[in-house]
């Protein structure tokens, strides 16, 4: 688990092939590639535009932006500085992961306005805390996450990270408390609407070991890990299914997710789902 500096300068420019190194589970961290926020986005850079509790969203494929009170010409603001950031991530993972081009599909941006040190949530909301990436309602049937993050706090604050131990040791460690779903669970789960498309087995393990990780105190307190702090005016890209962390601090931060096939990836064994398949000695999906 590293966090490696790329020197690219450039959202649109021809860069260095970072794939292996992605794919070993490093952060990908562009310390020269600042997100450029024009003058009269200033409005949006308040916790105050949130109607949810974390983020405000954007979907690229609607073009739909959710999750905050905007109305108007703010929220229209809000969605072009969305779109931009959008179509900037999608540029710079096609620069950059040449061998994933035509195989990632760009799922929705985030902007997150408000503070994360000292946020009252339940523990399974707690980002605070080591986890790695599974979505409750939009399984991901073995997909990798990939996420691109850009910290672009007007006062200059880094994002505080904590990053975690290898995926094959973790899913180790918790691999006897991750139960396989009964016969029938997928379908009941999506008959009553808590997820939008069938929750595989896979998607159920990995919810399980992001609950085991997040209520874990011993865990979080004694597993291996290291703090960075992203500066202000920095980029970075990393598996988040993959890659324990925890966001400790830090305001005002624009998300980009992507999915990748698995066998678009150039080392598929390495992949969550295929360690979780060798751990459980049978298909997850
Ligand atoms: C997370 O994905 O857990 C939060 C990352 C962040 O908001 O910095
Ligand atoms: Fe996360």
């Amino acid at each position: 688990m590293a966090i490696t500096p790329v020197g690219q300068a450039s959202w649109t420019a021809e860069g260095e092939d970072l794939v292996a190194r992605l794919e070993r589970g490093d952060v990908l961290f562009f310390p020269n590639l600042p997100f450029a926020v024009e003058p009269d986005e200033a409005p949006l850079f308040s916790p105050d535009i949130l109607s949810s509790a974390k983020n405000a969203s954007f979907d690229p494929a609607s073009g739909r932006t959710g999750g905050t009170t905007l109305e108007g010409a703010d929220r229209e603001r809000l969605s072009r500085l969305l779109s931009r950031f959008s179509h900037r991530a999608a540029s710079l993972v096609d620069l950059v992961l040449p061998a994933y081009r035509g195989r990632l599909q760009r799922a929705r941006a985030s902007f997150r306005p408000a503070e994360v040190a000292g946020r009252t949530t339940s523990w399974r909301k707690d980002d605070t805390r080591l986890h790695v990436d599974s979505f409750p309602a939009s399984p991901v049937q073995g997909r990798r996450i990939l996420r691109v993050f850009s910290n672009v706090n007007p006062e200059g604050r880094a994002r505080s990270w904590r990053v975690g131990e290898e995926f094959e040791p973790l899913a180790r460690r918790f691999a006897t408390c991750l139960s396989l779903p009964w016969p029938g669970q997928a379908a009941l789960l999506r008959a009553i609407g808590v997820t939008k498309s069938p929750r595989s087995a896979y998607d159920a393990l990995m919810l399980q070991l992001h609950d085991r990780m997040k209520e874990d105190e011993g865990y979080q307190q004694t597993a291996p890990q290291v703090a960075f702090d992203f500066p202000s005016g920095t980029t970075w890209a990393v598996f988040t299914d993959e890659v324990s962390h925890a966001a400790t601090a830090g305001q005002y931060q624009l998300e980009q997710t992507f999915l990748l096939p698995v066998d678009a990836m150039l080392a598929s064994d390495r992949s969550p789902l295929r360690i979780l398949e060798r751990l459980k000695g049978r298909a997850l999906i």
